[in-house]
């Protein structure tokens, strides 16, 4: 029951319709799918522009009609028209669009079985019965995501089709999830960076196409209380954190290499925007937006995830990589396909966790500030810091000072793990 209510929280950020408890799209919608599954001697959609067209007529079929980024059309044409090979686009129109549309008209059935699947994660550290479905992660509230790679890839074809309600996300600080702004950015004002953000996507899709991930990804809000009353890890003050002498934990520093080609088991920091996924949807292509696109699943946390507070963080565990590149921001280019090797936990998540934090912005001399020396340490803590693990935080800054006894008992390191290392 309590999943059902979690679908009807979410029902208006998504593009298909629940009528009588039963999720499906409407009648216009799934032949328009049925058509592009067969193909192009079927659909006729064998050009990047009547892609578009096609996309036009199945959003006209669905609820929400606020217009696309004005040079979405463009942007389409031009990339799958003029800037991708005829063999390419040949096998782009021939095989991964119509495997995209067979993906969407599953994707009703997709989110039925994620409702309906035993909603009670065990397996998440000492946290029974967690709540794991589709829902708004809203600000202050402390959660989890648990979406199988399946039905990521069906909310990104969702994307791609540019099919998601718009109307209300703006004024509930989420960032604009349809496709339409990544392809009109590469018409506007046209470079290779976007050419190739776009490029990247593409090979996500046909990779999914040729073989389904059957893993899983999960997405959590990490959120410090800044009220005591809370029953989550408290958000320390200044007093606390200048009193403190618990040790930090073990960790290493690499001077070189990627965060993303580590190969220990570390947390890997998104040197985040508040809003999950920065610009990756648009013209952004550094730290962040790279990462976003070469490890696309990602990008289904801007469907649910709110902007950030400065007490809270964001953490992936399972994303997989599927592209090589070379460069960053304006040489950033895709360099063909990559083998995620990683190993999976018990939840079939690839043991890749990345923590979303965002500094300040541009915050010149104030970052020396008492108060945003706090909010830097209490960001970084919260995104490295464990949930399982609240009672023994709560211990830590119990009533303003340390139970320093409490220091020989195992609580010398914040992470809880040493085992983490942290790279940067
Ligand atoms: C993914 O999560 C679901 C729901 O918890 C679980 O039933 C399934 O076994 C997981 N998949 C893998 C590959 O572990």
């Amino acid at each position: 029951m309590e999943q059902r209510e979690d679908l009807k929280s979410i029902i208006s950020y998504l593009p298909v319709v629940l009528r009588s408890s039963t999720l499906f799209w409407p009648s216009a919608v799934v032949e328009a799918f049925k058509a592009l599954s067969k193909g192009p001697q079927h659909s006729n959609v064998d050009s990047g522009q009547l892609l578009f067209l096609a996309i036009s007529d199945i959003r006209n079929s669905l609820s929400d009609h606020t217009p696309l980024a004005s040079s979405a059309a463009d942007g389409f044409s031009l990339f799958f028209d003029d800037l991708i090979s005829r063999a390419e686009a040949n096998k782009w129109f021939g095989e991964i669009l119509p495997a995209l549309a067979d993906v969407l008209l599953r994707f009703p059935s997709l989110l039925e079985a994620h409702y309906n699947s035993s909603d009670s994660v065990n397996c998440l550290g000492s946290r029974d019965g967690l709540k794991t479905s589709l829902r708004l992660l809203k600000s202050q509230e402390p959660g989890i995501v648990l979406l199988s790679q399946e039905l990521i890839g069906a909310l990104l074809a969702c994307s791609f089709f540019c099919l998601f309600p718009n109307s209300s996300r703006g004024a509930n600080d989420l960032q604009v999830i349809n496709f339409d702004h990544l392809f009109s950015s590469l018409y506007d004002n046209y470079n290779e960076k976007q050419e190739n953000k776009i490029k990247c996507i593409i090979h996500y899709f046909e990779r999914i196409s040729s073989s389904m991930p059957a893993g899983n990804v999960s997405f959590e809000r990490k959120v410090l209380a800044v009220d005591q009353t809370l029953d989550y890890i408290p958000s320390p003050e200044a007093e606390a954190w200048s009193k403190s002498v618990v040790s930090l934990c073990q960790f290493e520093v690499c001077s070189s290499g990627l965060i993303e080609d580590h190969s220990t088991e570390a947390l890997e920091v998104d040197f985040a925007n508040k809003y999950f996924g920065g610009g990756a949807l648009s013209r952004g292509c550094v730290q962040e937006e790279i990462r976003f696109m070469i490890n696309p699943e990602l990008i289904a946390g801007m469907l649910f995830l709110p902007c950030m507070a400065d007490n809270e963080a964001i953490e992936v565990v399972g994303a997989e990589r599927f592209s090589k590149y070379t460069g960053y921001a304006s040489s950033f280019r895709f360099c063909g396909d990559f083998l995620d090797k990683k190993d999976t936990d018990i939840m079939g998540r690839r043991k890749t966790r990345i923590i979303a934090i965002d500094a300040l912005v541009n915050p010149g001399k104030r970052q020396f500030l008492h108060e945003f020396l706090v909010r830097e340490a209490n960001k970084a803590f919260c995104g490295f810091s464990d949930p399982c693990k609240s009672q023994s935080y709560q211990k830590l800054f119990k009533d303003d000072h340390l139970l320093e006894v409490q220091l020989d008992q195992g609580y010398k390191c914040v992470d809880g793990n040493s085992d983490n290392v942290l790279v940067l």
